[in-house]
């Protein structure tokens, strides 16, 4: 059992079934989400379900959610994602400002697929076994600690949105790169950009040495950290192949998260951002398969009717952190913010926050 970094156990909302029905909890957070609208702004992560999705100001990725927290001008930011978003959005706004996660529980598997111990440990054996100049580039589903660890050592951040321009100007900056805590994310985009499988290795943090040997280290282009996304590994390549025969007429979109097999075998792959945009902007009648978080599949259906849309997985690929963000979490929330006494505040030292910042900017700012 993965264990989460920061979290507190056994968080229980307050307001509960007894107390409130899911009907009257819901009216209640509208009328207070109007009440409060001068000092908050809820964010919401496009795997959240429909009711807390109702309540958002703005819905979108982790890149675009860091986007706008960063313009964010107002006192409180409910931020209804999971742990590493809202740490994020919490290192873009100001000391006064305060980032709130409804729960703390909510973190995600894969950003505990890595930690700090461990990182530097990889670190270090990598600068033994090489002269050559490493570049660290962590995805943004990390905790804090890693995004400080990236800019202590002139690396950057990169979201699946962004993944291939990072890599690229990484590629350029050094002559490896180190790329941490999901595998597939990494190697579906230094594949895009033409590194041969061959030059890519594993580094899995459980085995001695990560599993590889100094020479396998000298003739690598990519280190791959072992990570993986839980969700995105239920979508298979027989999936894929089962439903091109199947259904040839359907597109097939997956999230990059996905396995390697699974990207190649897909028509089109991209962020929760590019699968909505190319589901919206495709013609009435159009079928298409999505390789993505279960909410989100749901609601594309949902909207546009006029298409059928559908999991690539006959599973329910549900991300359960992510919907550990339940409407009465989220009452307790806006009552304590009304009360201006904010409850699951994040908060990260000056020692983290200064180093990660500076990888968080670098990515905002590389071209
Ligand atoms: P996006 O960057 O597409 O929002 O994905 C984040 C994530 O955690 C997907 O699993
Ligand atoms: Fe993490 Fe996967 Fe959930 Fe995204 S879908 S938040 S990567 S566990």
């Amino acid at each position: 059992m993965l264990k989460l970094h920061n979290l507190k156990e056994d968080f229980k909302p307050e307001i509960s079934d007894d107390q409130l029905t899911e009907s009257e909890v819901l009216e209640e957070l509208h009328a207070l989400k109007r009440t409060l609208s001068e000092k908050m702004v809820v964010l919401g992560h496009h795997y959240q379900q429909d009711d807390i999705i109702s309540l958002a100001d703005i819905t979108g990725d982790s890149l675009k959610l860091a986007q706008k927290a960063a313009g964010i001008k107002k006192q409180y930011i409910v931020f209804c994602g999971v742990h590493f978003m809202a740490e994020t959005a919490d290192m873009l706004t100001s000391a006064k400002q305060k980032v709130i996660l409804p729960d703390l529980n909510a973190g995600c598997s894969m950003a505990d697929m890595a930690n700090k111990k461990e990182v530097d440990q990889c670190w270090k054996y990598l600068s033994s076994s090489t002269d050559q100049k490493i570049i660290p580039i962590t995805y943004v589903n990390c905790s804090a600690e890693l995004k400080a660890f990236v800019g202590k050592n002139e690396g950057s951040i990169c979201t699946s949105s962004n993944a291939k321009k990072i890599i690229s100007w990484a590629l350029d900056k050094g002559e490896k790169l180190l790329f941490f805590p999901d595998q597939h994310l990494g190697r579906n985009t230094c594949f895009e950009l033409g590194v041969p499988l061959e030059q890519m290795v594993i580094y899995d943090p459980g085995k001695v040495n990560g599993g590889l040997t100094k020479e396998q280290i000298r003739k690598a282009k990519v280190i791959l950290w072992y990570g993986y996304c839980s969700v995105h590994q239920g979508f298979t390549g027989e999936q894929v192949q089962r439903l091109k025969k199947e259904s040839p007429e359907t597109k097939i979109i997956v999230h990059p998260e996905c396995n390697f097999d699974v990207v190649q075998s897909s028509h089109i792959n991209g962020s929760t951002t590019k699968i909505i945009e190319t589901i919206a902007a495709s013609p009435a009648g159009t079928s298409w398969a999505v390789g993505t978080e279960i909410n989100l599949v749901n609601r594309l259906a949902e909207r546009f009717k006029d298409k059928k849309i559908f999991s690539l997985s006959p599973f329910q690929c549900i991300c359960t952190t992510m919907y550990r963000i339940r409407p009465r979490w989220l009452l307790s929330v806006f009552r304590s913010i009304k009360e201006d006494k904010p409850i699951n505040v994040i908060g990260i030292s000056d020692e983290i926050r200064i180093p990660a910042l500076r990888a968080l900017n670098t990515m905002l700012e590389i071209k």
